[in-house]
């Protein structure tokens, strides 16, 4: 979701569209603006994207203030009711907010009981509860305080009052929200990348903080009222790709941006009939291959095993997924009609080019899926896929992982229907439905780092265990574990750890079981039981709807497919919070380099 608001005194209504239209790739579900004219506030809302939201803005409106949003349903399906910015009963509030309300389901019985809701979602009760507190407190800004308090989860909140045009309120946690500084206006942004026109420098907001925005003034306050002093940044281009921010290191950034960058792919690869969007050449050389060999490195290899089983699954077509540096020096017997798909973040993997440049001389066609474009393997492969993740600067991947199986995902469907083979999955409905499911999990990070220091606090070993998809998952885990905090830890199938590797486990090594696939759920138990028996400390992380009570952790329902791209999420968890509780360089590991353009 994407929020602008701006008070000054030039025309509101452009600045807050052109914004909007800029942050759409975060959510285009539905779309609204409130704006205050004349004493009232004029509210346009739509269900779908920022243009048919500006067909529908009332060209006549000269206001000076207001705010706008652009969603991506999370509670309360896609439509104009659900659009924000909500209103207050009376009318006297307009709000827009970014992020998930845990409690806001106590907050409603605890404080609104005989309120008429107007929608569906999380949101209006922010708006309605700012109402309920100004007619106690007589004063907005108290009583927008007073809101925010009561507030669990994760929110980027900008609120306007009808009775007071000299004023926006905001807040923010977890969600990201930046307040922009003009000459005689200001604007509020979750990227500074809406605004860029107005204005190129920000104060960066923390966790837990209100602003009261003002034409010539700003002021930043903690929740208990108290003022901070806080000097403007300069944003160069875009910003928040290139910088920390209020984050602590690049790798948790990059964590929570995951379920963004899986909104932009399926922003980018869809068309504007919903059609699924991919270059014609690739999808007819997917067609006549008659096998794909993937060839990647590190993650990116750990991405190619859970995207070979979509192109077999779904597409029907045989796949191999190969380490780089091993192909290249023992290469298997290849099909008549064989498809090199390079699965590579950084596009420049030395390992993965070398194949590259032998199978061209070979004359076999190549696709690169990448998230840099214009990179060696890019430029050097017949296709491209880019993966729209955004710069990822902490050695240890993450969203570009994840943006590799959704890529793979989206592949994977294209073949097949281009093939016209029966399949009863809709990625981009599943992705959406996903991405919604990592922001839950990236808002539980009290959650894993409280397993950490319990279960992993001093720990030489570890073992992640898993069956089917999660056995994959596992590899990934184990290696974001090692690569990051250093404690040896080992990825194994479920059923193949008593053929030898059992033999390790002594009393209290930590086992972390997946438990994500209903067909192997009682399998890995038994497996889980086995390690227990001889001493080991376990952690299930399970799938919703397949949990026990003694299960460590539960994970949001997603399609059996998908499983990956939630599982993963807690496991890079696990290893950021292991690496940062033994005081390692959590961006910086030794030893390794983000990008090894060395064989
Ligand atoms: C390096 C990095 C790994 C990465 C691997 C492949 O070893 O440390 O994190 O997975 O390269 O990188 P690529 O850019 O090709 O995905």
């Amino acid at each position: 979701c994407g929020i602008v608001g701006y008070i000054g005194y030039n025309d509101t209504k452009d600045i807050l569209l052109n914004g909007l239209e800029k942050l759409e790739y975060r959510g285009y579900d539905s779309a609204g603006i409130a704006m205050l004219d004349n004493d009232d506030i004029n509210l346009f809302k739509v269900k779908g994207r920022i243009a048919a939201l500006r067909q529908r803005v009332d060209d006549t409106t000269a206001a000076t203030m207001g705010i706008g949003h652009t969603r991506w349903a999370t509670h309360g399906g896609p439509s104009a009711e659900n659009a924000h910015p909500h209103q207050s009963t009376s009318g006297r509030f307009a709000l827009v907010h970014n992020g998930v309300i845990e409690n806001y389901q106590e907050l409603k019985s605890d404080y609104l009981g005989g309120v008429d809701f107007g929608s569906e979602t999380d949101t209006e009760i922010i708006v309605q509860l700012v109402e309920k507190n100004a007619e106690k407190y007589q004063d907005t800004a108290e009583a927008f305080r007073r809101t925010i308090n009561l507030l669990k989860g994760s929110y980027a909140v900008a609120l306007i009052d009808k009775e007071d045009r000299n004023t926006i309120y905001v807040a923010k946690n977890k969600s990201p929200l930046l307040v922009g500084l003009g000459d005689g206006f200001n604007v509020v942004t979750s990227d500074a990348m809406a605004t860029l026109n107005e204005t190129n420098q920000y104060l960066e907001l923390n966790d837990q903080e209100i602003v009261i925005v003002k034409r010539n003034v700003v002021n930043v306050q903690t929740l208990d009222g108290t003022f901070v002093s806080r000097k403007p940044f300069t944003a160069e281009i875009d910003v928040t790709d290139t910088e920390k921010g209020t984050y602590p290191h690049f790798m948790l950034k990059e964590i929570d941006e995951q379920p963004l960058a899986l909104r932009r792919i399926i922003q980018e690869y869809q068309d504007e009939h919903d059609h699924l969007k991919l270059d014609q050449n690739i999808r007819e050389t997917m067609k006549v291959c008659d096998r794909i060999y993937i060839i990647a490195a590190g993650t990116s290899y750990h991405a190619g095993l859970v995207g070979k089983q979509f192109l077999e699954k779904m597409a029907g077509i045989p796949a191999e997924v190969h380490v780089a540096s091993e192909f290249s020096y023992n290469m298997p017997l290849l099909s008549d009609n064989p498809l090199f798909v390079f699965i590579s973040q950084s596009g420049e993997t030395a390992d993965s080019r070398s194949v590259l440049v032998k199978i061209k001389e070979m004359g076999h066609p190549a696709l690169t899926i990448t998230n840099v474009a214009g990179s060696t393997l890019s430029r050097e492969a017949d296709y491209t896929l880019h993966l729209h993740a955004g710069p990822e600067i902490a050695v240890a991947s993450t969203k570009a992982y994840t943006a590799q199986i959704a890529v793979l995902a989206i592949l994977a469907v294209d073949t097949a229907r281009a093939k016209g083979l029966e399949l009863d999955f809709d990625p981009m409905r599943e992705l959406g439905i996903t991405a919604n499911a990592m922001e839950v999990l990236t808002d539980q990070k009290e959650a894993i780092d409280e397993l950490v220091r319990d279960n992993l606090g001093t720990t030489r070993n570890a073992f992640f265990i898993g069956r089917s998809t999660d056995y994959f998952v596992c590899l990934e885990a184990a290696l974001k574990l090692k690569e990051i905090s250093y404690i040896q830890a080992e990825g194994f199938a479920g059923g193949e750890l008593k053929h030898g590797t059992i033999a390790l486990i002594e009393e209290g090594t930590p086992v972390i079981a997946l438990a994500t696939q209903e067909t192997v759920n009682y399998s890995i138990r038994s497996n889980v039981s086995e390690v227990v028996a001889r001493g080991a400390n376990d952690m299930i992380f399970s799938m919703k709807g397949l949990e026990q009570d003694t299960d460590a952790f539960v994970l949001p329902e997603v399609h059996e497919l998908l499983t990956p791209l939630v599982s993963v999420v807690p496991m890079q968890l696990l290893a950021y919070y292991a690496a940062l509780h033994r005081g390692c360089d959590v961006d910086k590991p030794r030893n390794l380099a983000k990008s090894v353009t060395v064989e």
